[in-house]
């Protein structure tokens, strides 16, 4: 499309949606139509009444069953080498995992989320979807037994994978709500092609997949329900884009160098956690809020968790905006520039991860603060507690201890860094069998 081309969707855009606060030039949709028009206006309400008003209550919980799940006859088992039986080392794993029987019980993770992202079920109240076909050739009417068959559904489903498959998306797969896209006991990788997009939805689960070189997609004719289908245009590049979604829960997967984001979220997105995942060999790793003039991301709340920032990393993990995000119990091997940035006063509680600089010199500070002078971004709500600091990492604090309007005598204190090599050792996609413990 040229330049005029472009111009004049533009302009469609802005005359077609003028009634909604959520602007879309960046939604990669060429005909915002009643469909979409209906499905923003949808997504709004479920993430104004997902925002949380007490955020240090759910700060407060993670903490809690931290503590809780390290306590008694775990913490002396962990201390010793790894023998190779299964473990649980943190609260979200302890809820699901070394069961035996886990593959015939897979919906009881649906129960184990923690954090913003907690009420999350994904496909729990649906019946189970098997794919066993790993081809993306239809985008319009895809076929039964793919992914994108599966994840286009209306109804909740529970979507788990016949076989160890490559799946190359021809373009952005949609994902519609209430979907648990579930990878365990198979080695699920999404690869190579365009990456997976959560557009004005509800209640998705993903877990244990492999998601790595995304590409961005040209665009085309792509089918997002069984009812309806419309014209996109060019993807980014993320391995996954939440965009004004809510309850949305990234568990377990490991994902790495791709053409944008490794998880980003943007345009009023809520009520996301983000944990227990291993990134590497990636540049932006996660995006939250991709505007300083979309105040409406105010509402933006997200816990990252358990997860290794690891190897071949540059910066934004993550890099957010206007919201709250809960950075706790996270392992931050490398990173080149940054670890944890932002712009438009979010408020960061950093709580217990373990921060490990870089060599150059230039790099040992974890945060990195865009677009406002020492005295603007001093009032920003940036704190760390409990935060083991290595190889002359400092994290630059600014603003009160808390956001809240009153002083918290009962906070919970995060459990410290020093525990952090504990917490993420299983971050990423498991290798989960059969009839045994996973
Ligand atoms: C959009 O919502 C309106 C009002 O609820 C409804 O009448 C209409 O049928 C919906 N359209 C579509 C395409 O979903
Ligand atoms: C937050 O926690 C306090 C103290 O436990 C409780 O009284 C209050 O109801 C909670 N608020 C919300 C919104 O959950
Ligand atoms: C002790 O270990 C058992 C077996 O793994 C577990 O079921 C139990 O919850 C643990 N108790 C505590 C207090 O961690």
């Amino acid at each position: 499309m040229g330049l005029m081309g472009l111009f004049g969707l533009f302009v469609v855009l802005v005359l077609a949606s003028s009634s909604f606060t959520v602007p879309k030039a960046e939604a990669h949709i060429a005909d915002f139509d009643e469909t979409w028009q209906n499905r923003s206006a949808i997504a709004r309400q479920v993430a104004l009444e997902a925002y949380v008003h007490e955020p240090h209550n759910v700060t407060d919980h993670v903490n809690h069953m931290v503590h809780k799940a390290l306590e008694g006859n775990s913490t002396r088992r962990h201390l010793g080498k790894y023998t190779g039986a299964c473990m649980a080392t943190n609260p979200i794993d302890r809820c699901w995992r070394c069961q035996r029987n886990w593959a015939r019980d897979r919906k009881r993770l649906a129960k184990c989320a923690l954090g913003f992202g907690r009420k999350t079920t994904g496909g729990l109240k649906g019946r189970f979807y098997v794919v066993t076909d790993a081809s993306d050739e239809s985008l319009t009417d895809p076929k039964p037994g793919t992914l994108r068959h599966a994840v286009i559904q209306d109804r909740p489903l529970w979507i788990t994978f016949k076989h160890d498959m490559i799946i190359r998306l021809t373009e952005e797969l949609l994902v519609n709500s209430h979907k648990t896209i579930d990878g365990r006991g198979t080695n699920v990788h999404i690869a190579y092609g365009a990456g997976i997009t959560i557009q004005y939805q509800k209640n998705v689960i993903i877990h244990g997949l492999h998601i790595h070189d995304i590409k961005a997609g040209n665009g085309g004719m792509i089918r997002d329900s069984p009812e309806h289908y419309g014209l996109r245009t060019k993807s980014d590049g993320d391995a996954i884009s939440i965009f004004a979604s809510s309850f949305v829960w990234i568990d377990h997967n490991s994902m790495s160098n791709c053409m944008d984001g490794l998880i980003d979220a943007i345009m009023g997105s809520t009520a996301i956690t983000i944990s227990n995942n291993h990134f590497t060999n990636h540049n932006e790793v996660s995006l939250m809020g991709a505007s300083d003039s979309f105040s409406d991301d105010k509402i933006m709340q997200v816990t990252f968790a358990f997860n290794h920032f690891g190897r071949g990393l540059i910066q934004r993990m993550p890099r957010c905006r206007w919201g709250f995000f809960h950075v706790v119990n996270n392992d931050y091997t490398h990173w080149g520039m940054y670890a944890v940035g932002g712009s438009q006063h979010p408020t960061i509680i950093s709580q217990g991860n373990r921060y490990i600089a870089p060599t150059a010199n230039y790099a040992k500070e974890v945060t990195k603060r865009d677009y406002a002078s020492e005295d603007v971004w001093k009032q920003w709500t940036w704190r760390s507690e409990g935060d083991v600091m290595k190889n002359g990492a400092f994290f630059r604090e600014s603003g009160p201890p808390s956001t809240d309007k009153y002083t918290r005598q009962d906070k919970i204190t995060a459990k410290p860094g020093t525990f952090v090599g504990r917490l993420t050792r299983f971050a990423g996609a498991l290798v989960c069998k059969r009839k045994s413990p996973c």
